[in-house]
């Protein structure tokens, strides 16, 4: 487990498979946060080895936010899958600075673009991917089904 940086005694660290405690940790943060669309260790596990696993974990190792992240075969481009913090610990900035260290990791690692999809409902998330200066590409309707429509966002990483 990597720790990339910390800030008021929590930390954002990248996941790897052996870190069982972490994974447990996400699991249930986001059955709270995303429900029936929560990620299990069973889509953990190839996020972590095909793809980048973070979390921000608390003074005690507790898992607050996580975010999953695969490269698309256009080696430049990464799709941000989701990002969540814990409903105690929202709007206290720590979305922002999870998505920071985790931005900041991406372009460390040749990531020129990045892409990810978007409630049109989900106000405070579509707030916090503007400030770091993603842009609304694309409007599609029922992308995951009946009345599930998202924006599809898009950052281009300056250098
Ligand atoms: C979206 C989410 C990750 C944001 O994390 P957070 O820690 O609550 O957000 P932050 O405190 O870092 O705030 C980031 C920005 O969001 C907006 N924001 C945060 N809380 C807000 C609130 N209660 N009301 C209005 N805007 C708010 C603000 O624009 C804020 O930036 P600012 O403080 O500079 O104005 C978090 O709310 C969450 O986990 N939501 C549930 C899961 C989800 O919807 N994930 C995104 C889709 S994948």
């Amino acid at each position: 487990m990597d720790v990339l940086d910390t800030h008021s005694g929590k930390s954002v660290v990248i996941v790897g498979l052996e870190d069982e405690e972490i994974i447990r940790g996400i699991e249930e943060l986001e059955k709270i946060t995303f429900k029936d669309a929560a990620v299990n260790r069973w889509i953990l596990a190839p996020f972590i080895e095909f793809g980048r696993v973070y979390a921000l974990v608390d003074e005690f190792g507790f898992v607050i936010g996580s975010c999953e992240i695969f490269r698309a075969w256009q080696a430049e481009e990464a799709h941000l899958f989701a990002i969540s913090i814990h409903p105690d610990y929202q709007s206290k900035g720590l979305g922002k600075f999870l998505l920071d260290v985790v931005l900041k990791d991406l372009k460390k690692w040749g990531v020129k673009r990045v892409k990810l999809t978007v409630s049109p409902k989900n106000d405070i998330a579509i707030k916090l991917y503007e400030s770091f200066g993603f842009e609304k590409e694309k409007f599609v309707e029922n992308l995951y089904g009946e009345g599930e429509d998202r924006w599809i966002m898009r950052l281009e990483m300056k250098d």
